[in-house]
């Protein structure tokens, strides 16, 4: 994207004046894998289910809503305790509009003195920590983009930052962290009295347990989740964070009073009464990653091992191919990664476009 040419008279922040919006190009095509969005729409059933509730929301819309979102928090707790054999209740969970929403209230709430992630991850990570005024550091991995605990553990007493982001699975590489790791990383975060972030928007993807399984004995642990990706919610913009009471009450202090509206609310309570239709499609999802990576190994390519609901992958030269995909209809993601490029897994139509745009793109060879 462009730099913008902000006008004199604009009193803009001077440490904003060189950002650019967040910007996934959302371009119709044939296939839409550029945001590791889910490719299924909610059932006929589903659809009418929200429509009714909806409605009966609607007659209602003259009030605020309820501000601490206190029922949806609670069928969340139930959901991630079915899940993981926890035994939260809703103030160990925090609910807003996606899981961006969520990392903006902590990076206002704990962000202050400065905060540590790993490259290449999560790149809203840092961006959402430079528009809250929280310095950043890019900690690194190992060249196979595996996590280096020991690497990691030395930089966090190094920098002692106040809030440390590790993405199991990781976004864009698709690698998960084992619980092992995630719990050493807590520790050393305790140490220097930061907290570690533990962003899990792909988990119901992953086999290896969540990170909520450890809550319990670590204060200093916080677990992001979305309902954006495994429970194909995307629009419906509904992210939520389990962690110790005391972490949701500091949320609270920086939240915008009524942030969640009443029909997100209501229709997200519709969604989890239809959980185990909507997580069914993970399975599909899963399996199709599997054979996708398959298929393009077949073609050359190397594959990273994901967990995720995405493949990252090698190419020749990653712009002209990227071009040349979505001149066939085929819009995936150039994370800029010199090299590589990441596809979202999509229905077998989908999925088939993009292995055949590919091979022709690559004219036989990798
Ligand atoms: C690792 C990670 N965290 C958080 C998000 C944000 O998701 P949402 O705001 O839709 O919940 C994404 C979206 O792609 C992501 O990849």
């Amino acid at each position: 994207m462009s730099q913008h040419n902000w006008p004199q008279w604009l009193p803009l922040r001077s440490d904003l004046r060189n950002l650019s919006p967040y910007g996934a190009p959302q371009i119709p095509s044939l296939a839409r894998l550029n945001t590791n969005e889910n490719p299924y729409p909610p059932s006929a059933k589903l659809v009418s289910a929200i429509s009714k509730r909806v409605d009966e929301v609607a007659g209602t819309l003259n009030r605020y809503p309820d501000r601490d979102v206190v029922e949806l928090r609670a069928e969340l707790a139930t959901f991630l305790n079915n899940r993981s054999g926890t035994s939260m209740s809703y103030d160990n969970i925090w609910a807003a509009n996606g899981s961006n929403e969520v990392i903006q209230s902590l990076f206002l709430a704990f962000g202050g003195e400065g905060a540590l992630g790993f490259t290449p991850s999560y790149s809203m990570h840092p961006l959402i920590a430079q528009v809250t005024q929280t310095s950043w550091i890019n900690g690194n991995r190992n060249s196979d983009f595996s996590l280096n605990v020991a690497l990691a553990s030395a930089q966090i007493r190094e920098i002692k930052p106040k809030l440390v982001f590790v993405t199991t699975p990781n976004n864009p590489t698709g690698t998960s962290v084992p619980l092992s790791d995630i719990k050493e990383l807590a520790k050393v975060s305790a140490e220097v009295g930061g907290l570690l972030v533990v962003d899990e928007a792909y988990a119901e993807f992953s086999r290896e347990p969540s990170a909520i399984t450890l809550l319990n004995a670590l204060p200093n642990l916080v677990v992001i989740r979305t309902m954006s990706k495994a429970f194909a919610f995307a629009g419906a913009r509904v992210g939520y964070l389990a962690a110790d009471k005391e972490v949701i009450s500091a949320l609270q202090l920086v939240r915008l009073p009524y942030h969640l509206g009443a029909v997100t609310q209501a229709i997200a309570l519709v969604a989890l009464e239809h959980q185990s239709e909507l997580l069914a499609n993970v399975e599909i999802l899963v399996a199709d990653r599997d054979r996708l990576a398959l298929q393009l190994q077949q073609l050359g390519a190397t594959v990273i091992p994901s967990s995720a609901n995405f493949l990252l992958f090698t190419v020749p030269d990653s712009k002209q191919i990227w071009q040349s995909l979505l001149d066939q209809g085929v819009l995936i993601r150039d994370v800029g990664l010199s090299g590589y490029l990441r596809v979202t897994i999509g229905n077998a139509a989908e999925n088939e476009s993009f292995v055949m745009a590919l091979a022709k793109s690559l004219g036989g060879k990798i």
